[in-house]
């Protein structure tokens, strides 16, 4: 595999979903860590407005909705210069495959996780080519390496995330581009809000994601409880499938 170290000081990125959760601690911690320029993909663009004072004409707000073909065109239009991108815009719709939803959540999950993801990716890779050296981040999720029962429409969208980002590094292999997966566990945002269990911060998340890039790492385990699990997938994988099997039938026990 290449290695590509890319650290953001002096760079420009373009990240998906940067008004908040995970995707607005990467933008900040892509800007703290001097990056020249960073577009922000947002679906409303004065989301941004209480951060752009603070980094002045380095944060540039673009709109953006990932279900919507026109918006992706315009947005990638205006980033001519990005150099790293991160697909961070992502959904989580619950269900599992012997529910009446089953269709919808997957079609849903499908929609931006996977199919956003790809035109987005698409519509920037050969702008990224011709960078000196540039980033592709992904972000997946533990689930897409393990499918979590109920879950499941969401955990196979983000192994399909998974797919695509080895698929991507295989095609760039030997290029001037940084190929990144990231699998985070519970992180405390919006999309885990009903969820009772421990999370990890969005800022130490975006923290070990950056310090990836400037590292270059091909895969991401970004909190406490990935950290776990990556050394698991990385040696058992079957048995975190067990693992997550097992920990939603003991839920339903209690
Ligand atoms: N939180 C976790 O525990 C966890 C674990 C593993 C992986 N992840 C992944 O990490 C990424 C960020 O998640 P998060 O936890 O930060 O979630 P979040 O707080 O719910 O943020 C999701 C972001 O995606 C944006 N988004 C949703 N649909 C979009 C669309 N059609 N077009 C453009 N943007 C869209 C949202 O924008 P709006 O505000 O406009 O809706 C928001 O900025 C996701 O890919 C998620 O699957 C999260």
């Amino acid at each position: 595999m290449n290695e590509i170290k890319v650290s953001p000081k002096g760079r420009v990125a373009f990240v998906s979903g940067a008004n908040r959760g995970i995707g607005r601690a990467i933008t900040i911690e892509l800007l703290e860590k001097g990056a020249k320029k960073v577009y922000a993909g947002v679906r409303n663009i004065k989301a941004m407005d209480d951060l752009k004072p603070e980094y002045e004409g380095r944060l540039v707000p673009v709109l953006l909705d990932l279900r919507n073909d026109r918006s992706i065109i315009k947005a990638t239009k205006l980033a001519k210069d990005v150099e790293i991108l991160i697909n961070n815009a992502g959904v989580y719709e619950a269900g599992g495959f012997c529910a009446d939803e089953t269709l919808d959540s997957m079609a849903i999950n499908f929609e931006v996780n996977v199919w956003g993801l790809v035109k987005l990716t698409v519509s920037l890779i050969d702008r990224l080519k011709q960078r000196e050296t540039a980033a592709i981040v992904n972000i997946s999720s533990v689930f897409g390496l393990a499918s979590m029962p109920m879950a499941g429409a969401y955990s196979a969208s983000k192994a399909a995330v998974h797919s695509i980002t080895q698929g991507l590094r295989g095609e760039l292999f030997a290029t001037n581009i940084l190929v990144m997966g990231v699998y985070p566990g519970p992180v405390d945002t919006e999309m885990t809000k009903d969820l009772e269990i421990e999370k990890d911060s969005p800022v130490n998340v975006a923290r070990e994601i950056i310090q990836g890039l400037i590292d270059g790492k091909e895969y991401v385990f970004p909190d406490v409880m990935s950290k776990q699990v990556g050394e698991l997938y990385l040696s058992e994988p079957i048995t975190v499938e067990k693992q997550f099997a097992h920990y939603v039938s003991q839920e339903e026990e209690v």
